[in-house]
């Protein structure tokens, strides 16, 4: 039985395809078959960069429409590009082609597009997606100034949704972020959820603890 991670921040910008693409390569040095998803991209023509991040990290070759279902050119939040493009994003059309990477990894780990509440279409968002797709979620925290705030705002709406909150990661984007440690050590007694990994832009693999997924 294949598994599934649903891979969201607290913002755009904050390392969710860094830390999914981590995480995959994690998952592959533990011997397992891993592939990305990224469904839906906004922001490039052809392929997506993100798509193309995952693919790279991933060691299960599966048909790019399955991995990247929705790719929008501009540069704008999906319901507003698929608008455009007339192109409404289908959860379902996103859940079908879910099922078939499944059948093809052990784990299949799912970038969202922004963050937990960004609207896809009119009327869902991001949490509509990981609610239909019923995976287990980890939220990205970008180290920065304010992301307690934005940290615990993203915890409490996934618990509130319903979805499964198994771990989070402190991305340290902020090179010059003031009392990292600390802000991390508050993030771990305030989130209801363990931390996976502290990662960095170092050249080595950051360390993910691997078994508090469960
Ligand atoms: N831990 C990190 N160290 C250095 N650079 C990072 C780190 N995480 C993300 N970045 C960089 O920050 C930018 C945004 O990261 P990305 O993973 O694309 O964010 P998101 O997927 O949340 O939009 C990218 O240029 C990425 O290379
Ligand atoms: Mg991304």
């Amino acid at each position: 039985m294949s598994r599934g991670y649903f891979i969201t921040g607290t913002d755009t910008g904050i390392g969710k395809t860094w830390v999914a693409a981590a995480l995959i390569r994690a998952l592959v040095r533990r011997g397992e078959s891993v592939v990305g998803m990224k469904p839906v991209a906004s922001g490039d023509v052809g392929r997506s960069r993100d798509a193309e991040q995952l693919i790279r990290a991933s060691n299960v070759e599966a048909d790019y429409d399955d991995i990247n279902p929705y790719l929008f050119a501009e540069p704008v939040s999906p319901h507003l590009a698929a608008r455009q493009a007339q192109t409404p994003v289908e959860l379902a059309l996103i859940a079908e082609r879910y099922r078939r990477l499944a059948q093809q990894a052990d784990v299949v780990i799912v970038e969202g597009v922004g963050g937990w509440l960004a609207p896809l279409t009119e009327t869902r968002s991001v949490q509509a997606l990981a609610l239909k797709l019923g995976l287990p979620v980890i939220l990205v925290v970008g180290m920065r100034l304010g992301c307690l705030n934005h940290a615990l705002l993203a915890e409490q709406a996934i618990r509130q949704s319903g979805a499964r909150l198994v771990a989070w990661v402190a991305n340290c984007i902020d090179p010059d972020m003031l009392r990292l440690e600390e802000n991390i050590a508050t993030l771990e007694r305030g989130m209801a959820a363990p931390l996976l990994a502290t990662v960095d832009g170092g050249d080595a693999e950051p360390d993910f603890a691997l078994e508090r997924l469960g």
